[in-house]
């Protein structure tokens, strides 16, 4: 693996799955593969998950990590070609990354999209910019339009608590929220599970909220909640907010939010959320504290699922 900017960077998706697997068996089992590596880790938005897991995988491979939050750690950031900046931004990326490739062997990136503007944002212009002024291997920690370590981390939980002999259901569910958030995680987890091409998936959501059928690679989608949940084994709950319209939020649909009576219609579903999560808003109280809530192993599984990628893009840099 050279990048890992989705899963289209993946040559094998049921090897990194084991890769993952193995790595939670045996956190250590490759201790000096980043001996002498230096990640670092730009943060554009906040997290709590990513950051952390990232930083305790490329421990666990020996590579020392460097986190730096733009905008206070570092200068804002210009990445608008031919811009004049006489505003905010105090510099621009074409000199700003080539710095930071100076420095780095590998460059992980987090940037949220602005929600205003549809084609920037799903033109993935500041990662790709990374990569094209940075020269080093670059690892998307969330962009605009997808969240690619979080939906191996999805991934990996539902293989650990995959139903025997039986090809799961997995329904995806459109959650109410507060304000508009980013498609990335939906489209993220829906490429994903077309990928891994192991359950029958079906996307639920109000009209209005459909996402781009790019990232849907032919899931079913319906506007009916409770078909989606009839019968399912994992349930992911999130919210995103319109790409039709694009960044808007129509109504509240307060009926969406995942509770127990939600429950009551799936086979004993599993539930997955990325966090962080409103609760009462998006999902109750007692969706969150159920005992079939795997959105606590999701976080913890962010570990194993960075060090795969990092160990496959580490492995490919000493092939090159
Ligand atoms: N799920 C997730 O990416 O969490 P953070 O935003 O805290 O990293």
């Amino acid at each position: 693996m050279k990048n890992l900017i989705s899963v289209h960077d993946v040559e094998n998706i049921h090897h990194l799955l084991e890769q993952a697997l193995m790595f939670k068996r045996e956190p250590l089992a490759e201790r000096s593969l980043g001996s002498g590596k230096k990640l670092g880790l730009l943060f554009m938005n906040p997290s709590l998950r990513t950051r952390v897991s990232t930083q305790i995988a490329a421990s666990n491979l020996g590579m020392e990590c460097y986190v730096l939050n733009v905008g206070a750690d570092n200068w804002p950031l210009e990445f608008r070609e031919g811009a004049i900046m006489d505003g905010s931004n105090v510099e621009h990326i074409r000199d700003a990354a080539p710095v930071m490739g100076g420095y780095f062997d590998l460059i992980g990136v987090r940037t949220f999209p602005s929600l205003r503007d549809r084609t920037l944002d799903y033109s993935e212009h500041v990662i790709h910019s990374l990569m094209k002024y940075g020269g080093r291997p670059v690892l998307s920690l969330e962009t605009a339009t997808v969240h690619p370590l979080q939906s191996l981390a999805d991934l990996m939980t539902i293989r650990e608590f995959l139903p025997e002999g039986r090809r799961p259901k997995i329904a995806m569910t459109w959650a109410p929220h507060v304000k508009p958030i980013a498609q990335c995680v939906a489209n993220s987890f829906s490429e994903w599970i077309c990928a891994w091409g192991q359950a029958d998936f079906v996307v639920a959501q109000p009209e209005g909220f459909e996402l781009n059928e790019s990232f849907l690679c032919g899931a079913r989608v319906t506007y009916d909640q409770k078909e989606a949940l009839e019968g399912a084994d994992f349930v992911y709950m999130k919210n995103w907010c319109s790409y039709r319209d694009y960044g808007r939020v129509h109504g509240s649909a307060h009926e969406w939010m995942m509770t127990l009576d939600h429950l009551k219609l799936t086979n004993q579903a599993k539930l997955l959320h990325s966090l962080p999560v409103r609760r009462n808003v998006e999902v109750s109280d007692e969706i969150m504290d159920h005992q079939d809530c795997l959105a606590k192993n999701q976080a913890a599984n962010k570990v194993w699922a960075a060090q795969a990628v990092l160990a496959e893009i580490l492995k490919g840099q000493i092939l090159a």
